[in-house]
């Protein structure tokens, strides 16, 4: 089967320029100006339009139990949503109770997925701590393409870890070669926050962004970095929504440290007022963690991002639809922490980022796949637009306009958080595999289609714990 992309001019990390792609059985074959279409293939026009790599979205949370309930998007429709959007792939998160075993959670987890429209990939979250934990990180790293764990600070009494089980978890992944990433958010204050406001008699959704203020995620973020500096690991932190997490993060880098920084298009143009608005069903409605911000915070991400600081875009998406958020009704700590966006990210940060001058095209290349595929080990198969790479491609129409709402999305859930926001820039065709899955509106997704990507450990480092660095120096 083979695919040709005629007449755009294609937009990679690298560079800038007017080609045709070719595709042949899912890989990019040749690029160059005024190819020849084999006998029978598709060919999709891209006149006047850019040629990128497909969305990578590097966090979201399909059919995820969480809360008491179930995310209302599955695999199938969360992945085909997506590819309405131009993301052809996601990495989702396997996420096992603290005494449940990883490995098992990553088997449920690869059943569950395999309805997927798009290629999909885990990281796997390590929530208690057990010689078992330790042998099968181990397991999961060097047989089954795992190459990132995932810990969450918060959601205590629940899946939040404490330092030790940073510790453990942090040189077990430097040990394999593998990022851990982090949820920063101090779980033992925002736990605190929540009981005193709901004395207080504060119930509704406006104590969700009370109970958890910028400093909560401040100082968790400080506390990863610091912990990672110790053992001599990477890390990335996911979700950075305030200014304190992003200069935590471009001080560490300023000496040397490698942490990595992932913001979501949600909190780059929503703020805290959300959380006031007269009906308490669409201020649930916008009731995730972290919270949304005061303006100014926005503003930091934005620059964390235009200066490489923050290296990453995704969108969380987690959906709960109207009833599953009414289950916290009458107590704010009770409402699914949760929102979508895996649709409208691509399209957020072209309006917002490109065509408001913040971000070049190529910039928002980086950020919406190549360095997400870097990060992850799985560059240049993805992200990138290259012969030899997989045929992941968003024919992208920077000009076009299109309107936001819940009426016409393909995600499942029944509230669009940009909703009403009028974008420019939209995905005229997206090909996922090599196949034409969306072109000019029609969505042509089909289930099962999606690919279980690995993503190989990078070579251990030699660790560098802070600690030997100072004794050696004998400061
Ligand atoms: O509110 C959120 N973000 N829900 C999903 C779980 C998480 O913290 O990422
Ligand atoms: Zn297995
Ligand atoms: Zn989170
Ligand atoms: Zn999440």
């Amino acid at each position: 089967m083979s695919l040709l992309i005629r007449g755009g001019t294609i937009v990679t990390a690298e560079r800038m320029a007017r080609a045709d792609v070719l595709c042949a059985d899912g890989i990019i074959t040749a690029i160059g100006p005024d190819l020849e279409a084999p006998g029978g293939a598709v060919v999709v026009d891209a006149e006047a339009a850019f040629v990128m790599p497909g969305g990578i979205d590097p966090h979201t949370h399909m059919e995820l139990p969480f809360m008491g309930t179930v995310a209302s998007e599955d695999f199938y429709t969360g992945t085909a949503a997506g590819l309405a959007g131009g993301t052809t792939m996601i990495i989702d998160f396997v996420i096992p109770g603290p005494t449940e075993s990883p490995l098992d959670a990553y088997h449920i987890w690869r059943g569950r997925a395999t309805k997927a429209s798009a290629d999909y990939s885990f990281h796997v979250a390590i929530t208690g701590w057990s010689e078992r934990v330790h042998a099968e990180m181990g397991i999961l790293a060097q047989r089954h393409g795992v190459n990132s764990f995932k810990h969450f600070m918060a959601y205590k009494g629940a899946i939040m870890v404490d330092d030790g089980v940073l510790l453990n978890s942090f040189a077990r992944a430097l040990e394999l070669g593998a990022m851990p990433t982090v949820h920063a958010e101090n779980g033992e204050a925002v736990f605190h926050l929540q009981r005193s406001l709901l004395a207080a008699g504060i119930t509704g959704p406006a104590g969700h962004a009370l109970s958890r203020p910028p400093a909560v995620e401040g100082e968790a973020a400080e506390r990863a970095i610091t912990i990672a500096n110790v053992i001599g690991t990477p890390v990335y932190i996911v979700h950075v929504s305030t200014e304190q997490a992003a200069a935590a993060i471009a001080r560490a880098r300023a000496t040397g440290q490698r942490v990595f920084g992932e913001v979501l298009a949600q909190h780059l143009v929503i703020d805290e007022s959300v959380y006031h608005h007269p009906d308490p069903a669409f201020a649930a409605a916008h009731v995730m963690s972290p919270p949304f911000r005061a303006k100014h915070h926005q503003n930091a991400l934005w620059a964390g991002l235009a200066s490489g600081q923050l290296q990453t875009t995704a969108t969380d998406h987690c959906c709960f639809c109207a009833p599953q958020k009414a289950a916290g009704r009458d107590d704010f700590t009770l409402i699914p922490n949760g929102t979508g966006g895996i649709e409208d990210r691509m399209s957020v940060l072209w309006h917002h980022g490109v065509r408001s001058g913040r971000l070049t095209a190529q910039e928002f290349v980086r950020i919406t796949s190549t360095n997400t595929a870097q990060i992850f080990n799985i560059h240049p198969r993805k992200g990138s637009i290259a012969v030899g790479s997989d045929a992941d491609i968003v024919v992208w129409d920077g000009a076009a306009l299109r309107r936001i709402s819940a009426s016409t999305h393909h995600q499942n859930v029944d509230f669009n958080v940009f909703e009403g926001m009028e974008v420019t820039g939209v995905a005229r065709h997206t090909i996922a595999g090599g196949a034409l899955v969306f072109t000019e509106g029609d969505l042509r997704a089909v289930r099962g289609a999606g690919r279980y990507i690995e993503r190989p450990c990078f070579t251990p480092a030699v660790p560098r714990p802070a600690a030997l660095d100072s004794l050696v120096r004998g400061a």
